[in-house]
């Protein structure tokens, strides 16, 4: 049957494939990157869950995965400046090579806030990877490591992303219709 969230969608930004390309990538840097290190992917839920899923099958090296959640977006489009832990890591971080997964890098309060929480934790090191960074929108200074693609001061969805917990399903990403949400 056809996919009914397409109607939603005004223009693909990227598609399965290309988002394919940009996992392989990031997943042979970090491969080569964090050899003889003890690495440690920190998946920021649920946004990141799609991206994470498939960079750890795109490196080559062991790994460990711990998830955390947290929220700064209710049901609208904009941060509302409140980061709030609503699950914490199972791992004790200390002697870890951390390498926090994020989906989106926008205004960066989200990351500004974990970053700061989780290196009071002493792990051995910290570094960011974001699939996509929107530069336009920064408040905090969060610089990524590594970054899939930077992308326009648009709501996009899909691939993980979601516009009030839906289209996260969507294999490819694209830019939702601004009357979908009502802008
Ligand atoms: P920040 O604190 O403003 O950097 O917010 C980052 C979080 O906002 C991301 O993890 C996403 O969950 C969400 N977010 C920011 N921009 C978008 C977007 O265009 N689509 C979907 N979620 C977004
Ligand atoms: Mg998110």
């Amino acid at each position: 049957m056809e996919n009914v969230m397409h109607k939603d969608i005004e223009k693909v930004l990227f598609s399965a494939e290309q988002l394919h390309e940009i996992t392989e990538r990031i997943g042979e840097q970090v491969s080569f990157d964090y050899q003889g290190k003890n690495l440690l992917l920190v998946s920021v839920l649920k946004g990141s869950v799609v991206f994470m899923a498939d960079l750890m099958r795109a490196i080559k090296i062991p790994c460990r995965i711990d998830f955390m959640s947290v929220s700064s977006y209710g049901a609208g489009t904009k941060t509302s400046g409140v980061v709030k832990i609503t699950k914490d890591l199972d791992i004790n971080l200390e002697g870890y090579d951390l390498l926090i997964v994020e989906d989106i890098l926008d205004s960066g309060m989200t990351l500004h806030y974990i970053i700061e929480m989780l290196k009071a934790r002493h792990p051995a090191s910290v570094r960011i990877c974001t699939l996509f960074d929107k530069p336009e929108r920064r408040v905090a200074e969060v610089h990524a490591d590594y970054v899939g693609a930077q992308v326009p001061d648009a709501f996009i969805v899909g691939y993980g992303l979601d516009y009030d917990q839906r289209y996260r399903n969507l294999p490819f990403v694209g830019v939702l219709k601004p009357e979908v949400y009502g802008g």
